[in-house]
Order: structure tokens, then sequence, then C-alpha cells
């Protein structure tokens, strides 16, 4: 089965891609031609995910998902959350989102969060969501050179590195976006054998 991935993200298809291995074929939206920046308008990451997949499979009519994550920190009530991308403003770096969280969290001893993914799967215009949930915590001082986003100042609960800290096959174990991509890869398992009508 072939499926596009909707989204501008290398870092995401990387990940995906090493988590699925051969059992399906992924496009990145570059791989399958596709120039388009979709927004995220919606208040909530499924929301987000599904405008992300309705759009694609519109356009094309192949079988698609996309995925919305939130990094949701305790200590900020869930924040930044669905604006997790935007959280320094419009059009801000990855080092400046980083920047702005550690010094909200600045002396604060309460430091759990989670990363949450949301994943909507369009088949034959029929939708199906999978979440998946990575709980952690917010550390100090940035650490590690890999991954990208959050990577550097999170380290999930069982481990003491970062996941910028952790090939992607390491963070793979703990990662909220290939827990919900386990969930899609077993629900496309059990079409191959039903598929839908
Ligand atoms: P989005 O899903 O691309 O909208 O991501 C929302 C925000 O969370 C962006 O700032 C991403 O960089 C960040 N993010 C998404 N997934 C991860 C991850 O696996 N690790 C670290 N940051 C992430």
């Amino acid at each position: 089965m072939k499926l596009i991935f909707a989204t501008n993200n290398s870092h995401k298809v990387e990940e995906i891609k090493a988590f699925v291995g051969n059992k399906f074929e992924i496009l990145s939206l570059k791989e399958a031609d596709i120039d388009i920046e979709i927004p995220e308008p919606f208040d909530t990451l499924e929301e987000n995910a599904s405008v992300k997949s309705r759009t694609i499979y519109n356009l094309t009519g192949t079988s698609c998902f996309s995925e919305d994550t939130g990094l949701e920190v305790d200590a900020l009530n869930g924040e930044p959350g669905v604006k997790s991308a935007r959280y320094a403003g419009e059009g801000k770096s990855f080092q400046q989102n980083i920047e702005k969280l550690l010094q909200i969290l600045k002396g604060k001893h309460q430091r759990k969060a989670r990363f949450r993914a949301a994943i909507s799967l369009i088949i034959e215009d029929k939708e199906t969501l999978f979440e998946g949930i990575c709980d952690g915590k917010i550390i100090e001082e940035p650490r590690g050179e890999q991954g990208f986003g959050y990577d550097p100042v999170f380290v999930p609960d069982g481990e003491s590195r970062s996941f910028a800290e952790m090939s992607i096959e390491e963070k793979s174990k703990f990662n909220h976006r290939t827990k919900a991509a386990a969930k899609l890869v077993a629900f496309l398992q059990t079409l191959k054998t039903t598929p839908p009508n």
C-alpha cells in the first residue's frame, strides 16, 4: 500500500520511515511532488491533523496521513500544547521556542511534560485518528545535537538522556509519534486482510 505523509518536516518523515520500514510505502509531500503549506488554525491537535490529511486527500485521491504534535507542560497547565510550533511567536526558530520555555520554567521544580501526537489517516475518504503520548520532563539546559524542535530539552521517563542525545532508533522506543504510528501500522495491517468497503 502507498501512503502520502502530509508533512514538510523532513525529521518527521525520517522518523516515520525508519519505524515503518518496508511494511508500507511512505511518500513525503516532496516525493509526491506536492508543494503546499497547510495552515494549522485549530485549537486541537486532532483538528489540525485532520485538515492536513483532508487537504492532501482531496488534492490527490491517494491514501494519506498527517500528524500534529504538542508539548504539554504541567507547570504551564498544558501549554504550549497545540501552539508549540509558534510558542515564541510566528516564524520563530526551534531555538527561540526552547529559550522561551526555559525562561518561563526557570527556578520551577515541577518540570513534568509530555509530547502528544495525533495522526489522522484517510483511506477511501474515511478518516481514522490515532494518538501517541510520551511522558517525561523538561531539563534546565539544552543537551545533544540530534533530532529537532524541543528534543534538546526533553528527557523521556526512564531515561537520563534528552531526545537530542539519542539516535532515531533510540528515540523511537519512547517517541509519541512512533507510538501513534504503531497504532496506524496495526490498523493498516488489519485492512490488508479486510479491505474497507
Ligand atoms: P508540529 O506537529 O510540526 O506542529 O509540531 C509542533 C511543535 O512541536 C514544533 O515546534 C515541533 O518542532 C515540535 N515537535 C514536534 N515533534 C517533536 C519531537 O518529536 N521532538 C521535539 N519537538 C517536536
